[in-house]
């Protein structure tokens, strides 16, 4: 008869002589062939262990290791300033991306191969059997894990070798550093972001045109129930910044019967003849709401499902949006065509701390 190791219970083999008539063969479980545990092979010391002056050239090769993933660090940061992307040069692109990640490998590889050096070369390599228990450890478990660590500290030389230590320290400290640069350059330069998330190329008289062609829109030309991607007037000429302007001011055109659209008083003339612009920037997380139901008047959002209500100022009706869509005031100008009456009057897209 057997015993497991987790309390003593018997578990005994289906065809062993004596089992337990209702036992399984499918479920007894019993090792029949067992292999004697071979045990561990005799220690064998390295040549770190014998000889101190080698121990001494494997602490310096692995500060040394550390001190260099500092310099990389230190390399991807001078790296960014020193070779910036200049606009619309690849070149620029090319050795900007090279030197940094030289300075970031060099980094990130010296810390790990002085890593593995101090482990193979310099701590203690002896062998220890750790055997399966329950997860919950006991108090003499807990103070024998405390005696481990205190062992651990001590073979290693971690609080001893402050050299070494206080070098991995660094190098560990300085290697984030040029994730903090390069997430700051994908900010706008020299621009304050706040203003340029306020505000859109809409301005007074801009005349609504279809996107992409750029052509004008004339309020005779958006039917009932109709609805169209709109652009403001000279986007499509913009030499650069085009899909920045573009994913700001983009705006959704549609046509509901006047009686159908339930206005604030304060918005009564931002729409014209039924026809109503909104921002088609998702105040989620920014994606284009560009599905239009035109029964229910609903607009959706595809990535994850915001619902607004055309009919009601675009407030959210489903989803996880926290803000109606933005609405773009409307009018005519004198030849028919449609034009804003102003910028939107609160940024659009999703929120942002400093979003008023
Ligand atoms: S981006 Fe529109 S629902 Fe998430």
């Amino acid at each position: 008869m057997a015993k497991d190791d987790n309390g003593g219970k018997d578990i005994i083999a289906a065809d062993s002589p004596g089992a337990h008539p209702e036992a399984s063969a499918g479920t007894a479980v019993v090792a029949r062939d067992a292999v004697a545990n071979p045990g561990l092979p005799p220690h064998r010391k390295r040549v770190t262990d014998l000889d101190p002056k080698k121990e001494r050239t494997a602490e310096r090769t692995v500060y040394t290791l550390f001190y260099l993933s500092i310099v990389g660090s230190v390399w991807a940061i001078a790296a960014y300033m020193i070779f910036p992307i200049i606009p619309e040069d690849t070149g620029s692109v090319r050795l900007n991306n090279l030197f940094i990640g030289i300075g970031l490998a060099l980094a990130l590889l010296a810390i790990g191969i002085g890593a593995v050096h101090w482990g193979k070369a310099i701590m203690s390599d002896h062998e220890g059997v750790d055997e399966r228990h329950p997860v919950q450890g006991t108090d003499e478990t807990r103070a024998r894990a405390i005696e481990i660590f205190q062992e651990a500290n001590e073979e290693s030389g971690f609080g001893r070798r402050t050299l070494i230590r206080n070098s991995l320290i660094g190098a560990l400290v300085a290697f984030p550093l040029p994730a903090v640069v390069l997430f700051r350059g994908l900010g706008p330069q020299d621009e304050n972001p706040v203003e340029l998330l306020s505000h859109t190329m809409w301005k007074k008289g801009t005349r609504l045109t279809i996107d992409p062609s750029g052509t004008p829109i004339k309020a005779s030309d958006v039917t009932l129930g109709s609805a169209f991607h709109v652009i403001p007037e000279g986007l499509v000429d913009l030499e650069h910044g085009r899909l920045e302007e573009k994913a700001k001011a983009a705006v959704l055109l549609m046509r509901l019967k006047p009686q159908d659209l339930n206005e604030l008083p304060e918005r009564k003339d931002w729409s014209y003849d039924g026809i109503v612009a909104y921002s088609k920037i998702c105040t989620h997380v920014g994606c284009p709401v560009a599905l239009y139901e035109q029964q229910t008047h609903h607009l959706l959002c595809p990535c994850h499902q915001s619902q607004f209500d055309v009919s009601n100022h675009c407030e959210v009706i489903f989803g996880p949006a926290k803000r109606p869509l933005p609405q773009l005031p409307i009018a005519v100008d004198a030849e028919g065509y449609l034009i804003a009456q102003s910028d939107f009057t609160e940024p659009v897209g999703p929120s942002f701390w400093e979003r008023s």
